[in-house]
């Protein structure tokens, strides 16, 4: 089995790759071809320690649509609360024949430890570790820009010339992380705005721009405006200004996305703070990609089931 951890390293052949994979496979669900056969007699475990409405939920239609079985795992409810280790929940596992594990974890490099450790042969898929990374958010996030973009003409293309402002809790982001990795492999441009305390101090090596004006970066007219959530559960309140603060000098109000060009995008991986990070008019809005972000996400978890576990490389 292969593994995927992270976007950083991805190439721009990969990642193309992999979105066309992703088209192929949201082709399949627009024919209404309700399964394929790719993975029948494999065993997927979603293997979730943290919270996920959309990225759980996916991960299992997506499993499903490839004719595995699917196996969901929440530590809540497990024998994690009795103080069972990741190690003898991974051994469990692998006894009982998982192929893949998908692991949502609170602590960064959870994915990594479980794909080297030994502790089980499945494929490994990094839903999200702590403020790592979080790369078939990043996947389905560039998906969602390209088919914005191009369409049915979609497939082949990466995301040369395109403009992205991202957009808030960046220390805390495991989305902001591997967007920048993946998005810069494809060719746009990364700038990010945040207030000083949620800007990480180590940017040095990211290939990104970094603000702290958002007024600033939305009158430099960027083709997209990512959003991200402020994650109050990762804060102490040192971290916070007040909740009104925030959301006049980061918030992305009606006033603000007026100032966009009219083709500008505006995206927000959820769960979304209405009224706090993003206006709910904005993210209602037809320019905000909310929702189909989270349509594209399955097909866009398909072709990374796939590749990991059919044991074809997408590139
Ligand atoms: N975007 C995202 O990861 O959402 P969930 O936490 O609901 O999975």
């Amino acid at each position: 089995s292969d593994h995927l951890l992270s976007t950083k390293g991805f190439t721009r052949d990969r990642g193309v790759a992999l979105l066309d994979v992703a088209e192929d496979m949201a082709d399949t669900q627009n024919r209404q071809v309700k399964k394929l056969p790719t993975l029948r007699g494999t065993t997927i475990v979603n293997l979730f320690f943290e919270d996920s409405t959309r990225t759980r939920i996916s991960f299992e239609a997506a499993a499903k649509r490839l004719s595995a079985d699917v196996i969901t795992f929440s530590a809540k409810g497990s024998s994690v609360s009795k103080g069972e280790s990741l190690q003898d929940t991974a051994q469990t596992l692998q006894a009982m024949g998982a192929d893949g594990i998908v692991i949502r974890h609170s602590s960064s490099g959870a994915a990594h430890v479980l794909a080297t450790s030994g502790w089980t042969r499945a494929g490994i898929v990094n839903a999200g570790d702590g403020t790592h990374e979080h790369p078939t958010q990043a996947l389905l996030d560039a998906f969602t820009i390209r088919k914005r973009r191009h369409g049915d003409d979609s497939r082949g293309r990466d995301l040369e010339g395109v403009c992205v402002v991202i957009v808030g809790d960046i220390l805390h982001s495991r989305v902001a992380r591997s967007n920048i990795w993946l998005l810069t492999a494809l060719g746009a441009s990364v700038h990010l705005v945040a207030p000083p305390t949620l800007l990480p101090t180590h940017t040095e090596g990211w290939p990104v721009t970094t603000g702290i004006d958002l007024d600033e970066a939305v009158d430099g007219g960027p083709d997209v405006v990512m959003m991200l959530r402020v994650q109050r559960e990762r804060m102490t309140e040192a971290f916070f200004p007040t909740a009104k603060e925030y959301a006049t000098l980061y918030g992305l109000s009606v006033a603000r996305a007026d100032r966009l060009p009219a083709s500008s995008l505006v995206m927000h991986p959820g769960p979304m703070n209405r009224g706090l990070e993003i206006a709910g008019a904005v993210a209602d809005s037809p320019r905000s990609t909310v929702l189909e972000q989270v349509q594209n996400g399955i097909g866009v978890r398909m072709a990374v089931l796939y590749d990991v576990l059919a044991g074809e490389r997408a590139a």
